[in-house]
């Protein structure tokens, strides 16, 4: 991790506070920077690839409307077969490298009957079901401590700032629950009665190690959900990876307005 941050500090003088993940078909916001560098994950020491369709695999350093920014478009997923030490290197190194405030997007599926197939949703809180941890093993002290709360790991400030947003931009920005599965498959439709009942709004396969690390390390999180499709079950269709590649694509000029407002807006 240490050659990955000295590697980054040497590749440009800037020095962000605030990074973005992208999720699935949702890179368009990379566009958005000013003086950006594009470094793809292969060139940093130690970075995984990203493989999944529709990630691009690079980190892009530059400057939203003066606010220096680390975009990850692109990420290491459990079900691509990395370790989950591998999923939250991104994350951690951006850490190292001195970013306080975190703001995730992903593809989820809809399982609160009120959320629309396109609808943005933000992440009040998290089910770990992906039956891994990033912080099992020895704790590293340094970067954080043995036994991390978890109460507000989705910032309840941040949060409000990003209903702010959209309620200038003119949209509401309903929250829900978000369940974390391993993947690759989509869920049965009883699993998703299940989770329903356990509280779940949203199911997906990602964001939550990334929780966990930044959490760990005290960085403030933000995560904002697309539903690109509603959850198993719930329409008489099945569920395909085009349809929530398109639905990204679709929503993503409302995600990128979004994201621009609310970055500068995020307290760290
Ligand atoms: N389930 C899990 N992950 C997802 C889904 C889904 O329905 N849609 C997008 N990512």
């Amino acid at each position: 991790m240490e050659a990955a941050v000295a590697f980054l500090a040497s590749v440009t003088p800037l020095r962000p506070r605030h990074a973005v993940v992208l999720g699935s078909g949702l890179g368009a916001f990379a566009d958005a920077l000013q003086q950006a560098i594009a470094i793809p994950y292969s060139e940093i020491p130690g970075w995984p690839e990203s493989t999944a369709i529709g990630h691009a695999g690079k980190l892009h350093i530059g400057v939203l409307n003066g606010l220096p920014l680390a975009v990850l478009s692109g990420r290491a997923h459990l079900y691509e077969g990395h370790p989950v030490g591998k999923v939250v290197f991104g994350v951690r190194a951006l850490g190292l490298f001195g970013v306080r405030a975190l703001v995730l997007t992903n593809a989820a599926g809809g399982i609160n009957l009120s959320f629309a197939q396109g609808a943005l949703v933000a992440i009040s809180d998290h089910i770990n079901l992906q039956g891994v941890n990033p912080l099992t093993g020895p704790n590293d002290a340094a970067l954080g401590p043995r036994f991390p709360d978890m109460t507000s790991a989705y910032d309840p400030a941040y949060r409000a700032v990003a209903r702010a947003v959209a309620a200038e931009i003119g949209f509401d920005l309903p929250e829900g629950v978000y369940l974390a599965l391993a993947g690759p498959n989509y869920e049965t439709p009883a699993e998703i009665r299940a989770f329903r009942t356990l509280g779940a709004d949203l199911v997906g396969m990602s964001t939550v190690p990334e929780v966990i690390a930044a959490r760990h390390m005290g960085l403030r999180c933000l995560a904002i959900s697309c539903v690109t499709n509603m959850a198993a079950g719930i329409l008489p269709q099945a569920i395909n990876h085009e349809e929530v590649l398109e639905t990204g694509v679709r929503v993503r000029d409302r995600l990128v307005q979004l994201l621009t407002g609310i970055l500068p807006r995020l307290p760290v």
